[in-house]
């Protein structure tokens, strides 16, 4: 049985992440993802609200659990017993912050093994903050998040806008 952590802060989720989590999960016997509850950062979804988004994305894929988690990824694996640590590689400027991160992981927890997926071409450009940035002035997003996020994000911004 081999079980794998996906983790990330999917703040929010957008189709590069959902073609990793896809991909993955055709790789391992269990994808956990582990959705990051940063409690000193200030997301734009709270760590529940991008759980039930993660879970409502991948209710078709059997094998796929989303779990928040707090703390130290590897303390994160060792409770689920997980083997390996899957993250998605765009370009080299992800390499050196992802290269410091799976070996210090391996310092902390040396039988735990990070692997990477490189992201597929058409993803290779996408991250979260661009989303937010998009979407913060008007931009159209639907070409890269799934359209529950794309919903839940103008729900967000319509409820900043009248704060404001
Ligand atoms: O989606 P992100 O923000 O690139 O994901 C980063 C994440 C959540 C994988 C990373 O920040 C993380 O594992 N945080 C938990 C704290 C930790 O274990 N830090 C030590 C590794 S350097």
């Amino acid at each position: 049985m081999l079980r794998g952590i996906y983790p990330g802060s999917f703040d929010p989720v957008t189709f590069g992440h959902v073609d990793v989590i896809t991909r993955s999960a055709g790789k391992v016997d269990e994808l956990i993802v582990g959705v990051l509850n940063n409690k000193a950062k200030s997301p734009l979804f709270s760590a529940e609200e991008r759980v039930r988004m993660l879970e409502e994305i991948t209710k078709e894929m059997p094998n796929v659990r989303i779990f928040p988690f707090e703390g130290l990824l590897v303390d994160f694996a060792r409770k689920m017993k997980a083997d390996l640590v899957i993250r998605g590689l765009r370009a080299i400027t992800d390499f050196e912050y992802e290269l410091q991160m799976a070996q210090t992981n391996h310092k902390l927890e040396p039988e735990l093994e990070t692997v990477f997926l490189t992201t597929s071409l058409e993803y290779s450009y996408l991250s979260s903050s661009t989303v937010k940035e998009v979407a913060a002035f008007g931009g159209d997003i639907s070409r890269f998040v799934p359209e529950i996020v794309a919903d839940r994000i103008a729900e967000k911004m319509k409820k900043k806008e009248s704060v404001d």
